[in-house]
């Protein structure tokens, strides 16, 4: 079973069929918001919005560990994390869609791992998107003429704000290519609890330092509503 985790201009997940609205309750709390039942292109899917539905939590209060658990106590196995992200590589600007391959974790403080006393995992993170699900997200932008980048090193920030141009710079030479806030911890949960999971990043501003002038959010949003139709094509040919 396949889940998609909408993030920042997908709160909802256009043309799904809904079925149901489901309450969860978890170990770790509230998921962040109703988990949502439905189909998608005529397939089975969940879809969960990150940001909760009002777009209301902030990339470091997201309860990333009751989404995950939640999503596999439905018995989802599969899940596609979506995300707007800024672009550090200049090939990567405004537009671009990316389906990373690697990610450097530069968040702090967020409830991270499954693991507790009597009960320590230390997951292979080598490769930290499933390929599997990675190749079937390139053969569906093939499907539907969604051009992709199929791959590139996505570093994530702590946030809400936005990164200095120094920061920027690091993250470059570290071998950052786009830049966000909200890859970390999901990857990890799900690699802990053995689910597939890849990435699908909507680029919606270039990184600071790397445009003239300053990032705003008007810009970004004109960006997303360019944008994101495509990433639903993109999921909607996934499911099929
Ligand atoms: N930095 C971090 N996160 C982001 C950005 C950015 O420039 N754009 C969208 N999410």
């Amino acid at each position: 079973m396949l889940a998609i985790i909408g993030g920042t201009g997908l709160t909802a997940l256009e043309g799904l069929t809904l079925q149901d609205s489901i309450v969860m309750e978890t170990p770790y709390g509230v998921p962040s918001a109703n988990i949502e039942k439905g189909e998608l292109n005529g397939s089975p899917v969940f879809f969960l919005a990150r940001h909760g539905k009002a777009h209301s939590l902030t990339p470091h209060s997201v309860n990333y560990r009751a989404n995950i658990w939640a999503l596999q106590s439905l018995g989802v196995t599969r899940i596609i994390g979506v995300n707007a992200v800024g672009g550090i590589n200049a090939s990567m600007g405004p537009e671009v869609i990316v389906i990373p391959d690697q990610i450097i974790d530069y968040t702090w403080g967020r409830q991270s791992s499954f693991s507790e006393e009597g009960r320590v995992i230390h997951a292979d993170f080598t490769y930290p998107y499933t390929e599997e699900l990675r190749r079937q997200l390139f053969a569906a932008a093939n499907k539907v003429s969604v051009s992709v980048c199929d791959s590139g090193v996505y570093g994530a920030t702590q946030g809400p704000r936005l990164e200095t141009a120094a920061e920027i710079n690091r993250l470059e030479k570290d071998g950052c290519d786009i830049v966000g806030m909200t890859a970390m911890p999901e990857a990890i949960l799900a690699r802990e609890l053995d689910m597939q999971y890849a990435n699908v990043s909507l680029v919606v501003n270039m990184a600071a330092g790397r445009s003239e002038g300053l990032i705003t959010m008007d810009d970004i949003q004109r960006v997303l509503d360019a944008g994101m139709g495509r990433v639903r094509a993109l999921l909607s040919a996934v499911v099929a």
